[in-house]
């Protein structure tokens, strides 16, 4: 039987190692949560040494390895890898830097006039506080480099900006990125990029997804990597419009890099908002997102390992069309008391199953988890996404705020014989719910 390695502790590795177990793989997950174990076998290796994780590979001799996040590949885990002509999918360390560097990404947008908002990069405080100082609309401010989805403050006023100057740079060094505040609808997409047979780069986008990245309902309070999604997301991005923003934003984008000799491999993630003059790009990501993957892979139909295999050996042009379920996946996400700040952990999990589908049409992944004494305890901040999948999103979800106790319950800590929660857990109530 065929064998994967995933990187990664999430709860888009836990949807990666469903997807291949249902696709008969066997599944190992490095360093992987409780429910990864329970789907296969979880190795305990910092997968940001990467050395030694390839050393394990080069034993163990997976028939891919699939890099889930972004820190091994910041850390060039693909490098490693190759060399050693260990398979992998994901992008070198030096493509990776389209998320990892925030001005790098910025500068390549502007060298190749890819639709993005007005953007500088800054290594120097005083120049970016100058800049501030002179901008006469609404900014955002971004650190550099990885922050976990939390290095990004929108901001309203001048002072605002200051003081979020002030804050990312105490918290994350001196480098960052000042943006035009743009405003309109957001969406996620993800595209599988490769190569074809001539080496000339290659994609296919996944469907769309909506994330919820804000802490509270309405999308109040700070950034956090992500506590809900919905996919397929077409009131933003129609088909055709998915086409589009191939186009003239994805493709462009992956020759970019190629040209600046940066082939790309593995998944690119865009995050867009949709404004009056089209679509912009905000971020790209190196990886699936975080809780996009988990809202879109419920709904792919064909096998992903073939495909990613084509992208890695180079006919991901041969690849016919990826077929969807017509349903909508929502994913609500169960996080810990103090997230996105510091997370209580060692918290008890009431009503996970040791199994992914708790019944038909509902998924439960595990992010934050993990065994202990016989239970299973909180370890991080994102617990646990519960995804419904259904006829549509209003009936998706319904049925995952079904599965979740009450937020009484949970500050109770008393949970229902049949829900899920742990106490002092906390979601957003409003997942699916954005536009009214
Ligand atoms: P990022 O990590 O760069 O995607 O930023 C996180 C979130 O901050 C995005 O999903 C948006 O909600 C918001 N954001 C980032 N850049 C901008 C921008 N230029 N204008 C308005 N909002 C933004
Ligand atoms: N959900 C946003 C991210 O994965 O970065």
């Amino acid at each position: 039987m065929k064998e994967v390695l995933v990187i990664g502790n999430g709860g888009r590795e836990h949807s990666i190692g469903w997807k291949m177990r249902g696709e008969g793989t066997n599944v190992l997950t490095a360093p992987g949560n409780a429910g990864t174990a329970a789907i296969g076998r979880n190795i305990e290796i910092d997968p940001e040494d990467v050395t030694r994780i390839a050393e394990f590979a080069q034993k163990l001799n997976p028939y891919l390895t699939i890099v889930g996040q972004e820190g091994p590949l910041e850390k060039g885990i693909v490098n490693e890898f190759s060399e050693r002509g260990l398979p992998i999918f994901g992008p070198t360390q030096e493509a990776a830097q389209i998320e990892t560097s925030k001005i790098f990404a910025d500068s390549l947008l502007k060298k190749y006039g890819i639709p993005a908002p007005e953007s500088e990069g800054f290594t120097d405080l005083s120049l970016a506080r100058q800049y501030i100082e002179n901008y006469n609309k609404p900014c955002v401010v971004k650190a550099d480099g990885l922050t976990g989805g939390k290095g990004v403050e929108v901001c309203d006023t001048k002072e605002e900006a200051l003081s979020a100057l002030d804050k990312i740079i105490g918290k994350y060094g001196p480098k960052v990125v000042i943006q035009e505040r743009l405003y309109g609808q957001e969406a996620s997409v993800l595209a599988i990029v490769g190569k074809t047979e001539l080496n000339e780069p290659a994609l296919l986008p996944l469907l769309p997804a909506e994330d919820y990245k804000q802490l509270y309902d309405k999308d109040k309070g700070p950034n956090t990597g992500g506590l809900g999604g919905v996919c397929p997301h077409w009131d933003v991005v129609s088909r055709e419009e998915l086409r589009e923003v191939s186009q003239k934003i994805l493709i462009p984008t992956i020759k970019a890099l190629a040209a600046e000799g940066k082939p790309y491999t593995g998944i690119l993630y865009a995050g867009f908002m949709k404004t009056k003059d089209g679509f912009k790009v905000l971020e790209f990501n190196c990886r699936g997102g975080d809780p996009e993957t988990q809202v879109i892979l419920p709904l792919l139909k064909t096998p992903l390992l073939p495909v990613l295999m084509a992208a890695i050996k180079g006919n991901l042009d041969k690849i016919e069309q990826l077929k969807w379920s017509n349903k909508t996946c929502v994913g609500v996400v169960l996080a810990s008391e103090g997230y996105p700040g510091k997370s209580v952990t060692d918290r008890e999990i009431f009503g996970v199953p040791n199994r992914i589908e708790l019944e038909k049409g509902i998924l439960v992944f595990q992010a934050g988890t993990k065994s202990k004494d016989g239970k299973l305890v909180t370890s991080g901040g994102r617990v646990l996404i519960v995804d419904s999948i259904a006829e549509n999103k209003e009936v998706a979800r319904q049925k995952a705020y079904s599965k979740l106790a009450s937020l009484e319950e949970v500050k109770k800590g008393e949970i229902p014989d049949g829900k899920i929660g742990f106490l002092n857990g906390h979601y957003r109530t409003d997942i699916a719910r954005r536009n009214g």
